[in-house]
């Protein structure tokens, strides 16, 4: 078995997920390739420029050491060529049916596998990106018994969550490889060495069940965080407080105190697609799951109902300008796919309200999503100017250090994202309102 500094990673698809784990990779002592079909990624890569942010993706890309074992290359052959061990990164869109578009990910292996078998060559093929439960099996058998073409095809999931995904990337709780062929599984597990002797458990399973376990995780996560909102609106309602019942459910080890944070809904390019896609097959199984099918529901409703609580309160004081603060689906990321802040803001603009809005990363992004009424702001005090109510959706840490004062014409500050002190706010005189009470 070759050894980690001889041992070379290719990557197809540099998103999220392809960057990531090449950097990932990188650290760990491997020479990694990168390709995708979009050059303008590749170029960006090349220049050390990431168009995605990630923490920490800068720093290791400008790291020389780290740097120079990582190669952007424009022509998929060139990294089909040289890398031991391919994995597919690229995206799995969510069609207009709710299911999983798997367009790109077949692309992807007709292309690696042609110039496999063109070659002679029998490097590992691992699909990465998330793909219908079935789908890396049922590709395998369409490949036939031919002799010469490469079948060392096996399913690994994800579990890098943005805004943390290089640290996820060092500290797993678990590597899936899915295989029933224990030399491909133990090449791939190879890789993960340094996390085997950390005792991480490395798991082998069928590849089918390794895609269940990837749709499973998010629909438990993503039905967790719905849960929590609903029982957060349940607190709001009856005069409780969501996060000391929150804290106190998640000392019960059965239940766990992680994802228990009340927020304005669940988003991002990954809980709504997949938990969209296992409902979708269930109910082409012609299998009834209500509870799957009820956590986009139970989500849909909460950000509805949040958008609700931001109007009601607006109205009730005359209000027409509101500052929103944060519109990415989460913080420490620029990323705005599926985000409730979006949808909040843009509802708000529907329902008469002159509405501005800043972020500290999504800005451009956002730029691109919402409706042309709405102006984004360089900066949250501008962002505030001249607003009347300040409602914050996305949990930026630097929101924390703002100062808010009575003399400007903000008098009511929502904060959605319980990321500022109540006390502190309403001591200027100002009207606080937050998602736990
Ligand atoms: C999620 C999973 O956590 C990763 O394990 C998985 O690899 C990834 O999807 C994927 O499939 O690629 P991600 O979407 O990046 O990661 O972000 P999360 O941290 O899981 O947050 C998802 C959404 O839930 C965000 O909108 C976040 O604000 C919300 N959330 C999370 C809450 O509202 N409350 C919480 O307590 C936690």
């Amino acid at each position: 078995m070759k050894t980690v500094s001889e041992t070379k990673i290719g990557f197809v698809g540099l998103g999220y997920v392809g960057t990531v784990s090449a950097a990932g990779f990188a650290i760990l002592g491997f020479d990694v390739y990168g390709y995708d079909l979009d050059e303008r990624k590749v170029t960006s890569l090349i220049n050390r420029q990431p168009l995605i942010y990630e923490s920490g993706l800068q720093e290791v890309l400008l790291d020389a050491d780290i740097s120079s074992r990582m190669h952007f290359v424009y022509d998929i052959d060139n990294l089909v060529d040289n890398a031991d061990v391919i994995f597919v990164t690229v995206g799995t869109p969510e069609s207009i049916d709710g299911s999983c578009n798997t367009s790109f990910v077949t692309q992807a292996l007709e292309s690696i596998l042609s110039r496999l078998t063109e070659r002679g060559l029998d490097s590992i093929v691992v699909v990465k990106s998330t793909v219908p439960v079935g789908f890396t099996q049922e590709f395998i058998d369409s490949l036939g018994n031919d002799e010469g073409i490469c079948r060392n095809i096996c399913f690994s999931p994800e579990f890098l969550r943005e805004g943390s995904a290089l640290d996820d990337f060092l500290n797993p709780s678990r590597v899936v490889i899915g295989t029933t062929d224990a030399s491909i599984f133990e090449t791939v597990a190879h890789l993960y060495g340094k996390y085997e002797s950390k005792g991480v458990p490395i798991l082998m399973m069928d590849p089918t069940s390794a895609e269940l376990v990837k749709y499973a995780s998010n629909s438990f996560l993503a039905a967790k965080v719905a849960l929590i909102n609903e029982f957060a609106d349940l607190s709001h309602a009856v005069g409780a407080n969501i996060d000391t019942v929150s804290r106190a459910i998640g000392m019960d080890p059965r239940i766990g105190n992680e994802f228990m944070r009340a927020s304005v809904g669940f988003g991002g390019s990954c809980f709504p697609k997949d938990v969209s896609e296992i409902d979708h097959r269930s109910n082409s199984l012609g299998i009834r799951h209500p509870l799957i099918g009820s956590i986009l529901e139970s989500n849909r409703a909460h950000i509805e109902r949040m958008t609700d609580r931001i109007d009601r309160c607006a109205k009730h004081q005359g209000i027409r300008t509101i500052s929103i603060l944060g519109l990415a689906f989460k913080p420490d990321s620029d990323d705005i796919r599926e985000s409730p802040a979006i949808e909040i803001a843009s509802k708000l603009l529907e329902r008469g309200y002159v509405v501005k809005a800043y972020d500290p990363l999504a800005g451009p992004n956002a730029l691109l999503a919402l409706p042309k009424g709405i102006e984004i702001l360089d900066n949250a005090y501008d962002c505030m100017n001249e607003a009347e109510m300040v409602t914050i959706l996305t949990g930026w840490r630097s929101f924390r250090e703002l100062k808010f004062c009575r003399s400007g014409s903000v008098r009511i500050v929502m904060d959605l994202a319980n990321v500022l002190d109540g006390e502190t706010i309403g001591a200027m005189g100002l009207e606080y309102h937050n998602i736990t009470e």
